[in-house]
């Protein structure tokens, strides 16, 4: 899109974390003065994924939106389904700035964010405020200062809090910048965190009727011997869906940039076959027990039928929107009708 071009040079100029603020600012006041009318009309190309109705398969991923502050806002954009999050039971400012990098020849984000979010309570005060009817993932994590052995505790309470306002529970055990957070993808951490979650979201089901999918995020940098352990778990559990992928540690394809030491996940196009390679393992061994969510690196309609052709029933996106714009949603869902 040319106009997209222009406004992303102008925000290119400014500091990549001012240029996040001051795009979902913008995009909220723009939607406010009822100026994104001609952006609102979701493109309709229904799915039924985990017992949910999608209007497209197209969803924004985590992380945009930590604290569910511009879930209107980010509604007019035409997603079949917004994730908002992670977010942690305590508000933590996550790490000290600078940490965000565009790697711009490369179409590719370092983030080190570690968790900035204002806190579940926050969360769900905005969660209240909001008038969005479509699908909502909700994506939960630990707080830094939390013991990887008490995780479960961090994950469980906002899990109640946040329940009656999701279609959709995303477990984040993915992200690199939470120090041994990536330890709760494997063996009798991830078991007994899904157990206890799936006893949670058990109990709620009795009490309201409503069944509240449960989603695994992980990293595109497992072997396939963690993903064959991780899948046998995710069956055993009966969790609903898993998010391939999170962002990388691999500096695969963006050697030649100065900003490739800088510590943090990966994301964009260098992430994209990764990813997609991932969703293919997990189709291979999960077939259609579990729906898949491809995420990583979706910059074109291509990329997102790259990902469906792996076996995704789903895609996210977040650093293609950075750098396509908000043109990229209705590309993907129109070019796959
Ligand atoms: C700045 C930034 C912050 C992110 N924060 C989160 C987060 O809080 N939780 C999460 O599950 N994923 C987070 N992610 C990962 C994305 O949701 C996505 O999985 C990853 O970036 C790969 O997709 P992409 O290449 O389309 O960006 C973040 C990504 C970026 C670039």
């Amino acid at each position: 899109m040319m106009c997209y071009a222009l406004i992303r040079k102008i925000l290119f100029c400014l500091a990549p974390e001012r240029a996040h603020d001051f795009t979902l600012k913008a995009l909220r006041l723009a939607q406010k003065w009822r100026l994104t009318g001609f952006l609102s009309s979701p493109v309709s190309s229904p799915v039924k994924v985990m017992g949910l109705e999608f209007p497209n398969f197209v969803g924004l991923a985590a992380g945009l939106d930590k604290n569910g502050e511009y879930i209107d806002a980010l509604s007019t954009l035409g997603f079949g389904f917004i994730e908002v999050g992670t977010v942690t039971p305590r508000p933590q400012p996550g790490n000290v700035s600078p940490r965000l990098f565009r790697l711009v020849e490369q179409k590719a984000i370092i983030n080190r964010m570690g968790f900035n979010n204002k806190g579940v309570e926050y969360l769900v005060g905005c969660l209240k405020k909001t008038k969005y009817k479509g699908v909502l993932g909700i994506n939960i994590g630990k707080n830094k200062d939390t013991p990887i052995e008490k995780a479960v505790d961090d994950y469980l309470y906002s899990m109640r809090l946040v329940i009656p306002f999701a279609s959709y529970i995303t477990i984040n055990v993915s992200s690199p910048n939470t120090e041994n957070l990536r330890q709760l993808q494997h063996g009798e951490l991830l078991q007994s965190l899904l157990r206890a979650l799936k006893a949670e979201q058990a109990e709620f089901f009795d009490k309201t009727n409503k069944y509240v999918p449960l989603v695994v995020k992980i990293s595109p940098d497992l072997t396939p011997d963690e993903l064959e352990q991780m899948c046998a778990i995710f069956v055993a559990e009966k969790i609903e869906g898993v998010i391939a992928t999170n962002t990388t540690l691999s500096r695969d394809g963006v050697e030649s940039s100065p900003l490739a030491v800088e510590t943090g996940g990966l994301s964009g196009k260098p992430v994209r076959k990764r990813s997609t390679e991932t969703v293919k393992q997990l189709h291979m061994i999960l077939g259609n027990k579990i729906p898949i969510i491809g995420c990583g690196g979706i910059s074109s309609a291509e990329d997102a039928a790259e990902k469906m052709a792996a076996g995704a029933s789903l895609v996210q996106v977040y650093t293609g929107l950075i750098y396509q714009g908000p043109s990229l949603i209705r590309e993907i869902c129109q070019t796959s009708k």
